[in-house]
């Protein structure tokens, strides 16, 4: 896999699109969310090895393709991963779901730990890591760190949007993990918001603000 993928679907730039307008309702924003989670959890999965097994279909028997490979894990940083994990749900019911609580200090832009929880056979997994947005590369660092200490080894870091400093940043600290997003904007502005962007991605899909 690349190392850094930008979907570029349609249907995903449309609901993109949509996301980013301001008036758009928190209803609205955390249906399209869920919607686009399904496209980029389609984009993620592609490559995952399949193998040929015997079934019986109505009329005949054949060697059909199944799934092979590593077990799933969506790892949500919270609480905006949540919106993405409900629409990866969608597609892979079956995928088992870690927790990493991280809030961003508004004064130092670090984040800060107050949650930690994941299956404990992480290491025999791939684990899709999801916030909506990369945007310092901070978070996300320290939760791809977090999630490697609980034993993790094959990641892959799922984002809908990122600005280039936060790609820049994690890459650093995690040269090997594949980035995968909807978008690159321009840049973050003076307090780590990504430009144009869409605004606080949890304030939105949540309506706290
Ligand atoms: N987090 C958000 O929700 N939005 C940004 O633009 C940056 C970080």
């Amino acid at each position: 896999m690349a190392r850094v993928t930008v979907v570029d679907h349609p249907l995903v730039q449309h609901k993109l699109t949509l996301m980013r307008e301001k008036e758009r309702s928190t209803a609205n924003f955390r249906r399209l969310l869920k919607e686009i989670a399904f496209l980029l959890a389609y984009e993620v999965t592609r490559d995952l090895p399949v193998e040929l097994v015997d079934i019986e279909t109505p009329m005949t028997t054949m060697k059909a393709p199944m799934l092979s490979g590593k077990k799933l894990v969506f790892a949500s940083i919270l609480r905006a991963g949540n919106g993405l994990v409900d629409g990866m749900l969608d597609l892979v019911p079956s995928a088992r779901v870690a927790h990493v609580g991280l809030y961003r200090d508004h004064e130092t832009l670090q984040p800060v730990r107050y949650f930690f929880k994941a299956p404990s056979d992480l290491g025999e997994r791939l684990v899709i890591v999801v916030d909506p947005m990369l945007a310092t590369g901070n978070s996300a660092v320290d939760a791809v760190a977090e999630l490697k200490a609980a034993g993790a080894k094959e990641l892959r870091y799922l984002c809908l949007l990122a600005a280039p400093e936060g790609v820049a940043r994690f890459h650093e600290a995690h040269p090997e993990v594949p980035i995968i997003t909807a978008a690159i904007d321009e840049r973050l502005n003076e307090v780590g918001y990504i430009v144009p962007g869409l605004g606080d991605a949890g304030d939105r899909l949540y309506g706290t603000k």
